[in-house]
């Protein structure tokens, strides 16, 4: 197969959802179909439970799971799927924002009785960010949800991005019928069922007697006015509108009863991008250039502790990649020979001999990658759009063993560069706070260092709401901020500028009082 035609037939992407919307159930579902598992349970089995407290096995459990299913390869009708999974629940972290940075696009779950939850917020502004195309599966319409409609103006309002419905359900909960496929002009009755699909009947013309036979009157015509209403308030779906990131069709379904995931799946190969152009700091590269390029964007330690190798997540964005090559390292300048990569596909990790734009492949690491290291050919191009995004808790770590400094530092820096968790240092007094997204972060750290690397810490918490990059065109009214704003003055771990707003409200006062200077919530500007 030429490079051409190996870039368009893969679709690399994620699933987001706030916990327990379904997308364990959905990805479960869709690897059925790849028939990379024989049975349902095969993800699930392997999901960690929310628990008040996790103790120090589950967290160990927890990496070795992450590595299992952090990216899910498989095939659906000559397509190469690769589903990278974004770690939800206690486990979300950083690295879930960035793993956001390798797809090509996303499919949001939503539960439809709960409609649009916080942490489906957070993910789509990284998605929205980089006008990545998102599809949407509103899931458990075998329960009482909420009106449709009114589902479609929370995703509207909440996520700020337009939607078009492309297929509609026919009552919920006990009532539930079915969808009326308006992309297909067919209809699919819903018969709780965990294994089978059946095929839609085709109803071209909404006003077909047909579909009475098949609902029931009322159900007919509740569907015909609805489908009236959409028809008339929704426009006509734009499939560029939906690769430009600006609409996301809308699809319905139960997960757990496997109805509407095949119609999801078959929509999703036929509409959602193969992987396309990124920018660099050089210039934009396209996947169809000879030359190979990729980037880290996500690294995981080895489960084996005495053994500091780890894992670097390798998205390919050009050319191919061979086994056994030498690559240049841009950030070291030095060129580095890749004799170990692998290969995923669903939950087997195997040895990869070539892989191609879109691939994510697994790269064994005694600490010479980082998360964002772009890998080339030769060229000093380095892939943007990999950003760090400000935590939500802070908490200072003490040392609680003085003679254990060093094996500190060691540990805090791998495992900063691990994507845990950040770290920032401040100006005054060098004192060293770490932010995270979700608390657990901060056990798993915790034990590490003491598992890892024999350093003892304690956490206290911060009152700190953001951290903000700070810049100015005016180097002068920087270094005035900066005097002026000492004591909230910190480095992130690259040295760039960060300002520790204490309070939302603290922090629009500093920005009102400050019009010089530009706040911004991601590390990348
Ligand atoms: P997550 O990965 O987004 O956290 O969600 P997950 O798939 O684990 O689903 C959360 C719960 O919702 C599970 O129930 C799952 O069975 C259920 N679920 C998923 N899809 C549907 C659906 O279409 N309809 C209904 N009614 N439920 C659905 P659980 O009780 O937490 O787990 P389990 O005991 O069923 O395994």
């Amino acid at each position: 197969m030429s490079l051409e035609q190996e870039i368009s037939r893969r679709r690399t992407f994620g699933i987001i959802s706030h916990p327990d919307a379904g997308k364990t159930t959905l990805t479960e579902k869709l690897l059925l179909f790849g028939g990379a598992i024989q049975k349902a349970g095969a993800v699930k089995s392997s999901k960690i439970k929310d628990h008040a407290r996790s103790d120090w096995m589950e967290i160990e459990k927890q990496r070795g799971i992450s590595v299992a299913t952090s990216v899910m390869g498989f095939n659906y009708q000559d397509i190469k799927i690769n589903l990278l999974d974004t770690p939800g629940h206690q486990d979300f972290a950083e690295d879930t924002y960035r793993t956001l940075t390798a797809v090509d696009s996303v499919i949001m779950v939503i539960d439809c009785v709960k409609g649009v939850e916080t942490q489906t917020e957070k993910l789509m502004e990284v998605c929205r960010m980089r006008s990545t195309p998102v599809l949407c599966f509103i899931n458990k319409l075998d329960r009482e949800g909420r009106d449709p409609f009114d589902l479609l103006d929370e995703i509207e309002e909440k996520l700020n991005i337009k939607v078009r419905p492309l297929s509609w359900p026919i009552n919920m909960g006990k009532g539930f019928k079915g969808v009326y496929s308006l992309y297909e002009k067919s209809l699919h009755l819903f018969t709780p069922s965990k294994t089978t699909v059946e095929d839609g009947v085709a109803i071209a013309d909404i006003h077909d007697p047909q579909l009475d036979a098949l609902v029931g009157e009322n159900n007919a015509n509740q569907l015909r006015a609805d489908v009236e209403l959409i028809e008339g308030v929704y426009p006509d779906f734009d499939v560029n509108e939906y690769l430009n990131g600006r609409v996301a069709p809308v699809f319905f379904g139960s997960a757990v009863n496997n109805f509407g995931v095949k119609e999801l799946l078959d929509t999703f190969i036929r509409i959602a991008p193969p992987p396309i152009a990124r920018e660099t700091t050089l210039r934009i590269v396209e996947p169809n250039e000879a030359k190979f390029t990729g980037f880290v964007f996500k690294i995981h330690a080895n489960m084996d502790p005495k053994h500091r190798n780890r894992i670097a997540f390798v998205r390919i964005c050009s050319g191919k990649f061979a086994r056994g090559s030498n690559y240049y390292h841009v950030r070291h300048e030095k060129s580095l020979r890749f004799s170990n990569a692998t290969a995923f596909m669903a939950q087997d990790r195997e040895t990869v001999e070539e892989a191609w734009p879109g691939d994510i492949v697994g790269i064994y690491d005694t600490g010479n990658l980082k998360i964002g290291d772009t890998l080339t050919e030769g060229e000093k191009a380095v892939y943007t759009g990999i950003p760090s995004f400000s935590p939500e808790i802070f908490k200072e770590v003490l040392n609680k063993d003085a003679m254990k400094t060093k094996q500190l530092e060691k540990g805090l820096q791998q495992l900063m560069e691990e994507g845990v968790a950040q770290l920032f240092t401040y100006e005054l007094g060098k004192k060293k706070v770490v932010g995270v997204v979700g608390n657990l972060q901060f056990e798993v750290i915790q034990f590490r260092l003491k598992n890892e690397y024999n350093a003892t810490v304690e956490f206290v918490p911060q009152n700190i709401y953001k951290a903000c990059w700070i810049s100015s065109p005016d180097e002068k009214k920087l270094q005035e901020f900066i005097d002026s704003k000492q004591r909230h003055i910190a480095r992130d771990k690259d040295g760039k500028l960060v300002f520790m707003a204490e309070s939302r409200a603290w922090l629009q006062m500093v920005q009102d009082n400050f019009p010089d200077i530009q706040f911004h919530f991601t590390s990348e500007f």
